[in-house]
């Protein structure tokens, strides 16, 4: 798979939580809670559902080792900060405090050992290849309650996301449409989809199944994710749930 990933720049696959972690059903459930319990995504609009956990940690190669980085106080809450510098054109520059992941989903063999397993996927310049490396573990459910409704990610656009690699793993994914990833060539980042000359699209697909998973070297590709509505209009909500975990170089995040 990685030869694939340095080849082409990007990847999909599947992973099995049942072997990454012996306790997996335990966590998986872990898990499961704080999807349901996620807060709303405050740099979103009131009419888009979009909710979401953030923690961030450093990656020591050497050791295999993970160390959470503290969240902290602000405006009376616990919060992660997430700076994308200007890659991200709806929050240029800007920091973003989000709620923490739970806890015990933090410290869960399960989370750890995807981290890992993703890890050892990327691939560096062997210059850096033996610094810690920066990791951002974000939680983002989607969701539609009623049939008007679009749920869409950020930023809504063709993008580049200014970390080295970003995996993507789906968690959960219940009666929604939409929601196709698209991969493109870098030169297509910040463009409407609807721009791209569909010769430089690599890649479309959805995933269905929980943990389905893709992968992004983001120099060598732009991604893109469409906004969801209800597949079923009849029943109440729908949702996506996804696991982003992104790698990159230590020094790229000093302001
Ligand atoms: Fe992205």
């Amino acid at each position: 798979m990685k030869d694939i990933f340095k080849k082409q720049g990007y990847f999909k696959d599947k992973i099995n939580p049942y072997e990454l972690s012996d306790n997996a059903t335990v966590e998986l459930g872990a898990m499961k809670k704080n999807f349901a319990s996620l807060d709303k995504d405050p740099y979103t609009s009131i009419t888009n559902n979009r909710f979401r956990a953030y923690s961030n940690l450093i990656l020591f190669p050497w050791e295999r080792k993970l160390s959470w980085i503290p969240p902290q106080q602000k405006d009376g809450n616990l919060s992660s900060s997430y700076w994308q510098g200007n890659f991200n054109p709806e929050h240029k520059d800007a920091i973003r405090y989000f709620t923490p992941i739970d806890p015990t989903v933090k410290n869960s063999t399960l989370l750890n050992n995807i981290i890992l397993h993703d890890y050892d996927l990327t691939f560096w310049d062997p210059a850096y290849s033996s610094l810690p490396i920066y990791v951002g573990v974000h939680f983002v459910k989607l969701a539609v309650l009623d049939k008007s409704q679009v749920a869409f990610s950020s930023p809504n656009l063709v993008h580049q996301d200014g970390e080295a690699f970003t995996f993507a793993h789906l968690f959960n994914r219940v009666n929604v449409r939409g929601g196709t990833n698209y991969i493109s060539k870098p030169e297509w980042a910040n463009h409407k989809l609807e721009q791209v000359d569909r010769c430089d699209i690599m890649e479309e697909f959805e995933m269905y199944e929980p943990f389905e998973s893709y992968a992004v070297c983001d120099e060598m590709v732009s991604h893109y994710v469409s906004p969801i509505e209800l597949d079923d209009k009849e029943l109440q909500q729908g949702y996506r749930e996804i696991v982003l975990i992104d790698f990159s170089l230590m020094h790229q995040w000093i302001k």
